[in-house]
């Protein structure tokens, strides 16, 4: 069985690589939408599925520096065959085609490595802020909670934060529009019939995600949530 140094220095390897992390990563993604949508729930929704994230202890911190390993090496192996291809063709092609069916080129799939590389530093600066955050507590049940809500609708208040999220939510959208597609195509997945029906799924959930995601800043800003905080939204 290969290393993980051997899977990353092969170029079937790196496409394998890129394309189960990226898998791993929607899957995480799917899961952390789920859990901030608590945020249009029960007034204590969003810090109930705080508190039970937080009872995992050291076991959430460990969780959450695999997961930014896992986004480090999908955004690595994914920038250096980026730039393998960029070395191998210098020019850029005039006309997109493609031997088999139409041909996958978009401004979503020529947009990759930037939308990626966006997303990444955008990871580290959100942790920051809100896994890092500075946040008052709540009691729910008897045990102490942070009260990440508050901070969460206190964060999109700010202009910057609200439209800068909004924004970088539509760079995930384009990321995941080609992404999904191209992850199923790295791990083996092959027949036209098969990556036309994925293209469209990966297509559709890209949509779903990323305006799932975009519209709870953009609420926020515009007065929603306020009412159902500790904080004041004047
Ligand atoms: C409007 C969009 C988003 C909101 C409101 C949001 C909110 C949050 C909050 C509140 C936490 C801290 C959870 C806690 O400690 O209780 C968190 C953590 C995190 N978020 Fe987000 N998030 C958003 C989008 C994203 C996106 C698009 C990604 C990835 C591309 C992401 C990746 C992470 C990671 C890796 C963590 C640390 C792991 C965790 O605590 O679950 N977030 N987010």
């Amino acid at each position: 069985m290969p290393t993980l140094l051997q899977a990353a220095t092969s170029q079937v390897g790196r496409k394998v690589l890129t394309g189960a992390t990226g898998i791993f990563l929607v899957l995480f993604i799917i899961f952390h939408l789920g859990g901030n949508l608590a945020i249009f729930g029960e007034a204590d929704a969003m810090n109930r599925y705080s508190l039970i994230l937080h009872n995992f202890g050291p076991l959430l911190w460990i969780a959450r520096i695999g997961l930014l390993v896992v986004f480090v090496i999908h955004a690595w192996i994914g920038i250096s065959i980026w730039f393998r291809k960029r070395t191998a063709r210098p020019q850029k092609y005039e006309v997109y085609s493609s031997k088999g069916g139409p041909s996958k080129q978009s401004l979503s799939s020529r947009s990759m490595a930037f939308t990626g590389v966006v997303l990444l530093i955008f990871v580290v600066f959100h942790i920051n802020t809100f896994a890092l955050g500075d946040t008052g507590t709540v009691m729910i049940d008897g045990q102490e909670a942070t009260d990440i809500k508050s901070l969460v609708i206190e964060t999109f208040q700010n202009p910057f934060y609200a439209f800068g999220y909004a924004f970088v939510m539509l760079l995930l959208g384009a990321h995941l529009g080609h992404g999904v597609w191209s992850a199923f195509i790295s791990l083996g997945l092959s027949g036209k019939k098969a990556s036309a029906i994925l293209y469209t799924i990966g297509g559709i959930a890209a949509v779903v995600l990323a305006i799932g995601f975009l519209f709870i800043p953009i609420y926020i800003f515009f007065g929603g949530g306020c009412e159902a905080a500790l904080i004041s939204c004047e």
